[in-house]
């Protein structure tokens, strides 16, 4: 991915140092801000795919499908409706309890990962993998940061560790049966317009659909696989014996037990 990072033009003193030592730490270029020039002309001057643009309210990823920045996204929602013993599908595919350990492998904006993590509670675990350095570095620092209204929810993310590499990657480095459970929410196959809020961000995501060793590995680090897919057939593809989710609804939860 060729990328730079840059400053919010209001950006000075600490933001400037951090956008240089993000720069530094990544090993690509530090861009300089002319008080005039938009981002859109820094990526288009540099040929560039993201710029990484540091602000006041975190570091926020610019590419030509607009400006991406750590958020709650529905999260909050869904966490209102479990407080209200409402159902939530990804809960009860994964039959998420108190205690358990889990590995997101496809962390994206953790949304999902926010739910396992209150649900799991102190006493659980959960590991997200995100193979995009982008979207890992700003995820990683939202979920350092960020301040949700309801301080379950907050708690909830700082509990969350996350990593940097592929699902695959960091299953070869786990033992046997360290999970209860694994899930994979991969980016769509056939993406459509507005469908997820994920969508602009696919040009920063990773968007190789998962492979049977990374299932099988996941397999080794736990007893259940649940992947959210929007087709049965790509489910059954996969080696799914269980779907769930209405025949007509667009999200279906496949799942692969040991
Ligand atoms: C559809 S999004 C996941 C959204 C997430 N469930 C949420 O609630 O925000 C998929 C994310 O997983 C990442 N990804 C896809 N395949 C991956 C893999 N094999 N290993 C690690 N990350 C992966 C993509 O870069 C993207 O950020």
């Amino acid at each position: 991915m060729r990328f730079a990072v840059t400053v919010g033009r209001k950006g000075s003193g600490d933001l400037l140092e951090a956008a240089k030592s993000w720069a530094e730490h990544f090993g690509v270029p530090y861009l300089e801000r002319a008080s005039k020039g938009s981002l859109e002309e820094l990526l288009r001057q540099h040929n560039l795919e993201a710029i990484l643009v540091a602000t006041a309210d975190g570091p926020q990823i610019y590419n030509k499908e607009g400006t991406f920045f750590y958020h709650l996204g529905m999260a909050v929602l869904r966490l209102q409706r479990l407080k209200n013993n409402e159902h939530d599908h990804f809960a009860s595919a994964l039959e998420l309890k108190e205690g358990m350990r889990v590995l997101d492998g496809t962390l994206g904006l953790a949304g999902d990962a926010a739910i396992a993590s209150y649900l799991v509670g102190e006493e659980g675990r959960v590991v997200g993998t995100e193979a995009s350095l982008l979207l890992h570095f700003v995820v990683e620092k939202g979920l350092r940061a960020y301040e949700a209204e309801d301080c379950d929810l907050t708690k909830a993310l700082r509990r969350i560790t996350t990593v940097q590499a592929t699902a695959e990657q960091y299953l070869e480095s786990c033992e046997a049966d360290s999970f209860d459970v694994v899930y994979f929410d991969p980016m769509f196959r056939y993406p459509v317009q507005g469908s997820s809020a994920m969508e602009p961000l696919r040009p920063v995501a990773y968007e190789k659909p998962l492979n049977q060793r990374t299932l099988a590995l996941a397999l080794k680090a736990a007893p259940k696989i649940v992947i959210k897919e929007r087709s049965e057939k790509i489910l059954r593809e996969y080696g799914c014996t269980e779907i769930l989710g209405r025949r007509y609804s667009r999200i279906k939860f496949g799942i692969i037990r040991r």
